[in-house]
Protein backbone atom coordinates (compact mmCIF):
# COMPACT_ATOMS: atom_id res chain seq x y z
CA UNK A 1 0.00 0.00 0.00
CA UNK A 2 2.92 2.67 0.88
CA UNK A 3 1.67 6.07 1.95
CA UNK A 4 -1.31 7.91 0.82
CA UNK A 5 -1.28 9.42 -2.14
CA UNK A 6 -2.15 13.11 -1.70
CA UNK A 7 -0.09 13.32 2.32
CA UNK A 8 -1.67 16.74 3.99
CA UNK A 9 0.38 19.91 2.80
CA UNK A 10 1.76 20.97 5.99
CA UNK A 11 0.41 24.77 5.96
CA UNK A 12 -2.86 23.39 6.01
CA UNK A 13 -2.47 20.85 8.65
CA UNK A 14 -0.89 23.72 10.87
CA UNK A 15 -3.36 25.97 10.35
CA UNK A 16 -6.02 22.99 11.28
CA UNK A 17 -4.28 23.29 14.17
CA UNK A 18 -4.17 26.94 15.19
CA UNK A 19 -7.85 26.94 14.70
CA UNK A 20 -8.83 24.21 16.86
CA UNK A 21 -6.08 25.16 20.03
CA UNK A 22 -7.85 28.66 19.61
CA UNK A 23 -11.41 27.14 19.90
CA UNK A 24 -10.56 24.97 22.71
CA UNK A 25 -8.72 28.05 24.74
CA UNK A 26 -11.76 30.02 24.23
CA UNK A 27 -13.74 26.97 25.25
CA UNK A 28 -11.35 25.89 28.52
CA UNK A 29 -11.92 29.35 30.02
CA UNK A 30 -15.32 29.69 28.86
CA UNK A 31 -15.92 26.88 31.28
CA UNK A 32 -13.77 27.68 34.27
CA UNK A 33 -15.70 31.04 34.37
CA UNK A 34 -19.66 29.60 33.98
CA UNK A 35 -19.29 26.10 34.80
CA UNK A 36 -16.40 24.67 36.37
CA UNK A 37 -18.54 26.24 39.70
CA UNK A 38 -20.65 23.00 39.36
CA UNK A 39 -19.15 20.82 37.26
CA UNK A 40 -15.91 20.95 38.58
CA UNK A 41 -12.84 21.88 36.88
CA UNK A 42 -12.13 18.57 35.69
CA UNK A 43 -15.56 17.85 34.78
CA UNK A 44 -16.36 14.95 37.41
CA UNK A 45 -19.54 16.97 38.87
CA UNK A 46 -20.53 18.20 41.61
CA UNK A 47 -24.02 20.78 42.15
CA UNK A 48 -24.10 19.40 38.10
CA UNK A 49 -23.87 16.29 36.56
CA UNK A 50 -20.69 14.53 35.97
CA UNK A 51 -19.58 15.61 31.90
CA UNK A 52 -17.45 12.62 31.33
CA UNK A 53 -19.65 10.54 29.26
CA UNK A 54 -20.40 13.38 27.14
CA UNK A 55 -18.05 13.17 24.49
CA UNK A 56 -19.30 9.16 23.87
CA UNK A 57 -22.93 9.77 24.93
CA UNK A 58 -23.95 12.44 23.23
CA UNK A 59 -23.63 14.02 19.18
CA UNK A 60 -21.61 17.56 19.31
CA UNK A 61 -25.21 18.86 18.37
CA UNK A 62 -26.87 16.87 21.66
CA UNK A 63 -24.40 18.58 23.58
CA UNK A 64 -24.89 21.64 22.54
CA UNK A 65 -28.69 21.44 22.94
CA UNK A 66 -28.24 20.28 26.60
CA UNK A 67 -26.36 23.73 27.41
CA UNK A 68 -28.70 26.02 25.20
CA UNK A 69 -32.01 24.03 26.70
CA UNK A 70 -31.21 22.70 30.38
CA UNK A 71 -33.51 20.23 31.68
CA UNK A 72 -33.53 20.65 35.61
CA UNK A 73 -34.13 23.68 37.59
CA UNK A 74 -30.21 24.28 38.71
CA UNK A 75 -28.20 24.39 35.75
CA UNK A 76 -28.81 28.20 34.82
CA UNK A 77 -29.82 29.01 31.06
CA UNK A 78 -26.56 30.79 29.30
CA UNK A 79 -28.06 30.58 26.04
CA UNK A 80 -28.14 33.53 24.18
CA UNK A 81 -27.94 36.08 27.07
CA UNK A 82 -24.35 35.19 28.68
CA UNK A 83 -22.72 32.46 25.56
CA UNK A 84 -23.31 33.37 21.75
CA UNK A 85 -23.89 30.56 19.44
CA UNK A 86 -19.97 30.44 18.76
CA UNK A 87 -19.21 30.08 22.58
CA UNK A 88 -21.88 27.55 23.13
CA UNK A 89 -19.53 25.72 20.38
CA UNK A 90 -16.43 25.66 21.54
CA UNK A 91 -17.60 25.08 25.24
CA UNK A 92 -19.12 21.85 23.90
CA UNK A 93 -16.16 21.06 21.90
CA UNK A 94 -13.95 21.27 24.89
CA UNK A 95 -16.15 19.23 27.50
CA UNK A 96 -15.92 16.52 24.49
CA UNK A 97 -12.56 16.50 23.61
CA UNK A 98 -10.82 17.15 27.49
CA UNK A 99 -13.29 15.18 30.08
CA UNK A 100 -12.76 11.17 29.07
C1 LIG B 1 -25.59 26.22 39.13
C2 LIG B 1 -24.92 25.01 38.74
C3 LIG B 1 -24.60 24.73 37.28
C4 LIG B 1 -23.87 25.54 36.41
C5 LIG B 1 -23.27 26.90 36.68
C6 LIG B 1 -23.78 24.79 35.18
N1 LIG B 1 -24.42 23.59 35.29
FE1 LIG B 1 -24.58 22.17 33.85
N2 LIG B 1 -25.79 21.08 35.04
C7 LIG B 1 -26.11 21.38 36.35
C8 LIG B 1 -27.04 20.36 36.87
C9 LIG B 1 -27.59 20.30 38.27
C10 LIG B 1 -27.27 19.46 35.81
C11 LIG B 1 -28.18 18.24 35.79
C12 LIG B 1 -29.53 18.63 35.21
C13 LIG B 1 -30.25 19.59 36.12
O1 LIG B 1 -30.64 19.19 37.22
O2 LIG B 1 -30.41 20.77 35.75
C14 LIG B 1 -26.48 19.95 34.67
C15 LIG B 1 -26.42 19.32 33.45
C16 LIG B 1 -25.53 19.65 32.44
C17 LIG B 1 -25.35 18.90 31.22
C18 LIG B 1 -26.10 17.63 30.84
C19 LIG B 1 -25.42 16.46 31.49
C20 LIG B 1 -26.13 15.18 31.18
O3 LIG B 1 -25.53 14.13 31.46
O4 LIG B 1 -27.25 15.20 30.67
C21 LIG B 1 -24.38 19.53 30.50
C22 LIG B 1 -23.82 19.12 29.15
C23 LIG B 1 -23.98 20.68 31.26
N3 LIG B 1 -24.69 20.72 32.43
C24 LIG B 1 -23.01 21.58 30.85
C25 LIG B 1 -22.78 22.80 31.48
C26 LIG B 1 -21.96 23.84 30.93
C27 LIG B 1 -21.20 23.74 29.62
C28 LIG B 1 -22.01 24.88 31.81
C29 LIG B 1 -21.36 26.23 31.66
C30 LIG B 1 -21.67 26.98 30.46
C31 LIG B 1 -22.84 24.46 32.93
N4 LIG B 1 -23.30 23.20 32.68
C32 LIG B 1 -23.09 25.23 34.05
C33 LIG B 1 -25.64 22.46 37.08
C34 LIG B 1 -24.94 23.52 36.56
Amino acid sequence: MGSPAFPPAPRTRQLAVDIFSEDMQAGQQLYAENCAACHNADGTGGIGANLHHIGTTTSLRQTESLIKNPIGVVMPRFYPATLSDVQVRQVSEYLRTTFH
